[in-house]
């Protein structure tokens, strides 16, 4: 049986959760348009929807919060995050932003100009967005074997380096605004890059003279993996290999929601002067003054605190054994899941799970509402839902290539008791997974459709 490192924290405050009846449970799928971001979160027992603000919060960020200064310009709250800034990633600006979508959103608008390319391992949802929205085309050049769930390899984040030079010299630098990496990469199993991954990739950016930034939102998880999995770094604390990722790159946008453990948060960084002044322009314009950025000041120290509690080893240890937990326990009931386990979530790869319904009818979809049905357990659809898109060229549709439901594993939030009853229902859906049937969409917004889009089962 595998387990992992004991809790660095205990338990000081709770919050009750429910598990309502199965009548109940067909009810509110139904209500949902069976789909599960339109649930009341109260209907759900175990909520793997997403690790992002979901994280328990400590008594120290708890603290942190009655001393944020609230003044319009120049809080104290602002220079203690600078200084948390400073101390890991070392950019020369930085601007505070209420979310990681919002830095994505003021650096595409920057940057980007109609049939432009940016390239990363993976983009996730509101990157790719964010990049379409204004005309760009988000290309994915993961490695091969990040694509595929049984690859045992250490760093199935990598990008492929032979893919992006050949993509640069395809459409051209000057068409490539910026390029960016995704670590971990959320859209591809949470799966790790290598320190010397990044460093390759920022090479060949800088000699193609494309700004690089790096999409930060789980850089502490990908540290750990950096000091575990790859030679020379064991020695290393997560801090010090942090700070040698961010020297490798021109900025980084990152969603705080995650490895800053705060329920709000995010921030955009570079080291150009020029883009900082337009960045502050366009922050001032859309989310508020540079040292506040559309936060308060309470979650400016909340962040403070919760950058530097997120490269604690010993609450990393914790985090990533707790995600390898469930994966080893699924395992036992052979659900097929993205191996090895990533850092936020498990990823049970639904295509393989339910291989008789076809890609147009959305696997992962009727996975996750199967697993909801079962035992009120709510993960997301990371397949054709969210990613299939008709090409910008011809038309046709283009399916991605894995269909994932993620189980994401929010922080300091779930007990091992949780992880076994996420073990033992979807065991139980395993033994009847030729009994479900997939969905068609009956209402679909042109841009991430997932959230809102409504299904009918087949
Ligand atoms: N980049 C990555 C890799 C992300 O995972 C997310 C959010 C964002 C950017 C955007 O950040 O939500 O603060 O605007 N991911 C969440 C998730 C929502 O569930 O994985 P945001």
């Amino acid at each position: 049986m595998p387990k992992y490192p004991v809790e660095p924290f205990r338990i000081k405050m709770v919050e009750p959760i429910r598990l309502i009846s199965p009548q109940a449970r067909v009810e509110a799928m139904h209500t949902a348009g069976y789909n599960l971001f339109a649930l009341k979160a109260e209907d759900v027992f175990v909520d793997l929807l997403t690790d992002s603000g979901t994280g328990a919060m400590s008594q120290s960020q708890w603290a942190a919060i009655m001393e944020g200064d609230e003044s319009y310009a120049g809080a104290r709250s602002y220079y203690r995050l600078a200084e948390a800034m400073q101390d890991i990633f070392g950019f020369e600006y930085f601007v505070p932003t209420h979310q990681g979508r919002a830095a994505e959103n003021i650096l595409s608008s920057l940057l980007i100009k109609p049939g432009m390319s940016v390239p990363s391992n993976m983009h996730f949802d509101t990157t790719d967005a964010n990049i379409r929205a204004r005309g760009g085309r988000p290309t994915n050049l993961v490695m091969e074997e990040g694509l595929n769930p049984k690859s045992q390899l250490p760093f199935k984040g990598n990008m492929d380096l032979e893919l992006l030079r050949d993509f640069i010299h395809k459409v051209g630098p000057q068409n490539i605004p910026f390029g960016t990496i995704t670590v971990t990469n959320n859209a591809g199993g949470g799966q790790p890059v290598s320190m010397e991954n990044i460093r390759q990739v920022a090479e060949i950016y800088h000699q193609n003279g494309i700004p690089f930034f790096i999409d930060a939102c789980r850089y502490a998880e990908n540290a750990y993996f950096i000091k575990m999995r790859e030679p020379g770094y064991a020695k290393k604390t997560t801090q010090e290999i942090a700070q040698e990722m961010f020297s490798l790159a021109d900025g980084a946008f990152m969603s705080a929601k995650k490895d800053a453990l705060v329920n709000i948060g995010g921030f955009l960084a570079m080291r150009d002067q020029q883009l900082y002044q337009n960045v502050c322009n366009e922050l001032i314009l859309r989310e508020g003054f540079p040292t506040y950025g559309g936060l308060s000041g309470r979650d400016l120290d909340a962040m403070a605190v919760g950058l530097r509690e997120g490269l604690d080893e010993s609450y990393l240890a914790y985090r990533l054994g707790q995600t390898a937990y469930l994966a080893g326990r699924l395992q036992e009931y052979g659900v097929p899941i993205v191996e090895p386990a990533g850092g936020h979530a498990i990823y049970v790869d639904a295509g393989s799970f339910l291989p008789h319904i076809p890609q147009a009818e959305f696997p992962g979809q009727a996975l996750a509402a199967a697993l909801y049905l079962q035992g009120a357990i709510r993960g997301v659809e990371i397949g054709s839902v969210m990613f299939a898109h008709p090409d910008p060229d011809t038309g046709e549709m283009v399916y991605p290539h894995l269909e994932l439901v993620r189980l994401a594993i929010p922080r300091r939030v779930y007990t091992q008791a949780h992880l076994d009853y996420v073990a033992d229902t979807l065991g139980e859906l395993s033994q009847r997974c030729n009994e479900l049937r997939g969905f068609r969409i009956t209402y679909s917004p042109p841009l991430l459709r997932h959230f809102t889009a409504r299904f009918e089962p087949l």
